[in-house]
């Protein structure tokens, strides 16, 4: 038995039409972040990850590769899940969209929407986008001197005419107009629910959507029930992987009930359509209830640039995790990019960061402490003594940190949570200037025992809160200040002068090196 609220948080699930790259990363790091954070913070939580494995596009570089569709999948379905280790990213299940259990959701889905007569076969023809898997109208295409043409993002389309299944769309408009009114942060930030409200309330509203595709052109997909001609749309495959992993189509399954509705889906803003307009009315279709917060986020750029294969600035998780360390890589992909918006990765602004907050921060003010503690404290903390009105402001920062903390996390500014943190972070700084412990040493043992016993159970509550980003430096720090792994949620933070006193520690280490020489970025 437990009474922990549920918590039920999701990525995207990956293309495997190509391997991981830094933006790949930073979804799986954004979201873990948050699901260690929710974790810490009591909640029972499920994180959900995985790849997207259907669709033309895999299929084409299948082709290209001279490989199956499957085998193709398989392989890079497994750089995916090895970046999840690489990233230490602590989902607690991962799907792939090949897998058994969800083709018997993704059909059960389907079979819903058939037999509630919101999909009906039809005929299709118009222009299609192999790279957005989406059909577009005339009008939304530019036609290049050549007469090729070519949609928003800029990729080709051609000409397709074939039988389809269409999901009533069109029935759904004023159903989600209303429901955005109603529930406006289910869409953040808001520049994004601004998009996704301007697009239904588009002229003439939704138009019907094709969620089939034609054997003739694409046979890697889940067959659409009873119909060997057809296999399912991938949009409407994909989406449904988040029912599928918490036990879907038993919507009695006692997962079910607890996890559904998600609390969020986290994406990147390209696919807000799919998730916000798509995925809701297929939902509202098949009679359950809608995520409860979709979050969109930027794009990660290199350099200043777009990353492509063609500028030559894919950067991969594995060689950043080495050349910086995966903690410096996580602080720093949280703490450099804002709320929603497009961020950037530079060599120069990773070290700047990494050496700033951590080496310098965070780390060197660990360090400083314990090994004071440990040179002059018989290496054991000491119990304090008089508290004065400065030790007392100290302690009530960083006792109370956790408050201003929780609410940028709940609305997903990790970043203004990390300059909450390291405000307390830089008041400690200013504190173990002002107190100079190391010349208290010679006229005021009690007072610098103080001090430092003021300091090491700050560096406690930062540590225990900065776990989400940094997870193994944070638990080293922990482990160094002798916190049992049972007093590391973030309920002990404001259980004052929790830290254990008079407890031997041994003799610290650095957690966080300075970069010091020019590292050359991956
Ligand atoms: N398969 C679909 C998602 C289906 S969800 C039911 C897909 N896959 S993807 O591999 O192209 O992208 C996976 C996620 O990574 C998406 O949320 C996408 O926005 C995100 N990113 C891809 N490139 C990115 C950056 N350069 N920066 C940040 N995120 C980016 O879309």
């Amino acid at each position: 038995m437990t009474d922990k609220t549920p918590f039920y948080i999701t990525t995207a699930i990956s293309y495997v039409n190509g391997v991981p790259h830094l933006g790949h990363a930073y979804e799986s790091i954004l979201t873990d972040v948050i699901a260690r954070f929710k974790r810490l913070d009591g909640y029972d939580v499920m994180f959900l990850t995985g790849t997207d494995e259907h669709g033309e596009k895999v299929q084409q570089t299948a082709e290209k590769n001279n490989m199956e569709a499957k085998d193709f999948a398989d392989q890079n379905a497994a750089s995916f899940e090895k970046m999840a280790q690489t990233l230490d990213i602590s989902n607690d299940d991962f799907i792939r969209t090949t897998q058994e259990r969800h083709y018997k959701a993704a059909q059960a889905i389907w079979q819903k929407l058939l037999d509630k007569g919101d999909i009906e076969l039809g005929k299709y023809a118009g222009w299609y986008s192999v790279r957005e898997e989406a059909y577009f109208t005339e009008d939304e295409l530019t036609t290049a001197e050549d007469g090729e043409k070519f949609t928003p993002l800029g990729t080709e389309v051609k000409w397709v005419e074939e039988a389809s299944y269409f999901f009533k769309l069109s029935q759904y408009t004023d159903r989600l107009i209303e429901y955005y009114a109603a529930n406006m942060d289910a869409v953040l930030p808001d520049v994004r629910l601004n998009e996704v409200v301007s697009f239904l309330k588009q002229e003439g509203g939704l138009k019907d959507l094709s969620v089939s595709r034609h054997k003739s052109r694409l046979t890697w997909g889940i067959p659409v029930p009873n119909d060997g001609d057809h296999v399912m749309y991938v949009w409407l495959d994909a989406l449904t992987n988040y029912l599928t992993a918490i036990g879907y189509p038993d919507e009695n399954a006692a997962t079910f009930k607890k996890f559904w509705p998600a609390d969020f889906h986290v994406i990147g803003k390209d696919i807000t359509r799919f998730h916000a307009v798509y995925w809701p009315a297929f939902l509202m279709a098949a009679g359950l209830p809608l995520p409860k917060h979709i979050f969109a986020h930027g794009f990660i750029n290199v350099g200043g640039a777009k990353m492509s294969k063609s500028v030559g600035n894919v950067l991969s998780p594995d060689d950043l995790v080495q050349t910086y360390g995966l903690d410096q890589i996580r602080y720093f992909l949280m703490r450099e990019v804002a709320h929603g918006q497009d961020g950037n990765f530079s060599h120069e602004q990773a070290v700047q960061r990494i050496n700033a907050d951590l080496a310098n921060g965070l780390g060197n003010l660990a360090q400083r402490t314990l090994s004071m503690i440990h040179k002059n404290c018989d290496a054991r903390i000491p119990a304090p003594h008089e508290f004065t009105e400065e030790d007392e402001a100290l302690l009530h920062k960083a006792y109370t940190m956790i408050d201003r903390v929780r609410g940028e996390f709940n609305a997903i500014k990790i970043n203004r949570a990390l300059e909450q943190i390291w405000a307390v972070v830089s008041a400690c700084d200013v504190y173990i200037d002002a107190q100079a412990p190391w010349t208290l040493k010679k006229t005021d043992t009690d007072r610098m025992e103080t001090v430092l016993y003021v300091l090491a159970e700050s560096i406690r509550c930062l540590a225990i809160i900065v776990q989400p980003v940094t997870p193994s430096s944070a638990s080293k720090i922990l482990d160094q200040l002798q916190v049992k792994a049972n007093s590391r949620e973030f309920l002990h933070i404001a259980s004052n002068h929790a830290l254990g006193t008079n407890i031997e520690i041994s003799k610290p280490e650095g957690v966080f090196p300075r970069i010091v020489e020019d590292v050359e970025a991956a």
